[in-house]
């Protein structure tokens, strides 16, 4: 009954009715893995609320549960002025699904070696294939589970998961459903139907779906999109809700997987410090500015911010992302 609850939002997810189901559900979700903090706030558009809802203040429980949880709305329920504010701060501009499904589509096509894999492309839309995903010769529906997928600047995460268009707020069901981890998820309900089976797989498609965003407020909605998906697809293959320790065990791998970052220097927001040197000299004490070297020179390498950390789950070891780039000297 209580997980019901959680089922009856298919866009605004109300942050109250998860704090209620579950505290800890609601504090993994909006957990920083990288500080072991919250994930910071990230815009500054909620400082009209009062102090603490400064971007680089922590979102914290008590200031998204009040006004039945609907102080954090996904873009298409935002007012058009503020839509309009976010597009001009951050670029916030969100991907109509048709377009994130071409896109999906380009990458699966190489993977798989044929064309219209999982749908066949309409005009500004799709026809779901409804035969089971055929696997080319050398490849397993395990490997593709396995195949490590990243949305960057992810917003509200369109390109992982499709529980609704971002941008029209059409909603999409399960077998429609173009994200990159909504394919692996059908992969695995076409060929897994024991539930522990269909876990542990759910388990690692989770595991290797990573996405970054800046604005806290977007992350929170993509990482509850991402926990409601996969309750979805358990309600999909099983007609009932999963327990609540399985959802706070994929709600933390998706807390560590889409990760608040700036992505151009891949540290958290905001972290990088202008720090202060008293030099003494014969005239008394003189106060020298320094810069952070790497805002000062572009340089990745160089920031004395906090550097974003991600999972390796495969070696369960944490890592710097910056570690990970190739060819990352700037
Ligand atoms: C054009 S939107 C795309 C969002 C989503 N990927 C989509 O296709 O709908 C760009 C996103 O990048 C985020 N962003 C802007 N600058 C960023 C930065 N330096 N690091 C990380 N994210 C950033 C914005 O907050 C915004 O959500």
């Amino acid at each position: 009954m209580e997980v019901i609850i959680l089922f009856e939002e298919k866009i605004d997810i109300k942050e109250n009715n998860i704090f209620q189901f579950d505290y800890d559900l609601l504090s993994i979700l909006l957990k920083d893995n990288t500080t072991g903090k919250n994930i910071l706030w990230g815009t500054d558009n909620y400082i009209n609320r009062g102090n603490y809802y400064k971007p680089n203040d922590e979102i914290k429980i008590e200031q998204i549960i009040s006004y039945n949880g609907s102080v954090i709305k996904p873009r298409i329920k935002k007012s058009k002025m503020e839509q309009e504010k976010r597009s001009k701060d951050k670029g916030e501009v969100f991907t109509p699904a048709w377009v994130c499904n071409m896109q999906n589509n380009i990458v699966d096509t190489c993977w798989f070696g044929y064309e219209n894999v999982f749908n066949k492309e309409l005009t500004d839309s799709w026809k779901t294939n409804k035969k089971k995903i055929e696997f080319p010769k050398n490849k397993t529906w395990k490997d593709y589970v396995n195949d490590i997928r990243l949305e960057i600047t992810c917003g509200e995460a369109p390109y992982l998961i499709s529980r609704y268009d971002t941008t029209s707020g059409d909603i999409i069901p399960v077998i429609d459903r173009i994200g990159m981890l909504d394919r692996k998820l059908r992969v695995i309900n076409e060929n897994v139907n024991n539930e522990n089976e269909w876990i542990e797989y759910s388990i690692m498609a989770f595991k290797s779906t990573y996405g970054y965003e800046w604005q806290g407020d977007s992350l929170l909605i993509a990482r509850e999109n991402m926990l409601y998906t996969f309750c979805d697809n358990y309600y999909y293959k099983f007609n009932c809700y999963p327990s609540k320790d399985l959802l706070k065990e994929i709600a933390s791998i998706i807390s560590w997987n889409l990760f608040q970052m700036d992505g151009l220097k891949y540290v958290i927001p905001y972290s990088c410090k202008n720090e202060e040197r008293i030099n003494y000299t014969l005239f008394g004490e003189e106060i020298e500015k320094i810069e952070c070297d790497g805002c000062k020179k572009d340089n990745c390498h160089l920031h004395n911010g906090i550097y974003a950390k991600i999972m390796n789950w495969q070696t369960n070891r944490k890592v710097k992302f910056i570690s990970i780039l190739k060819n990352s000297n700037n």
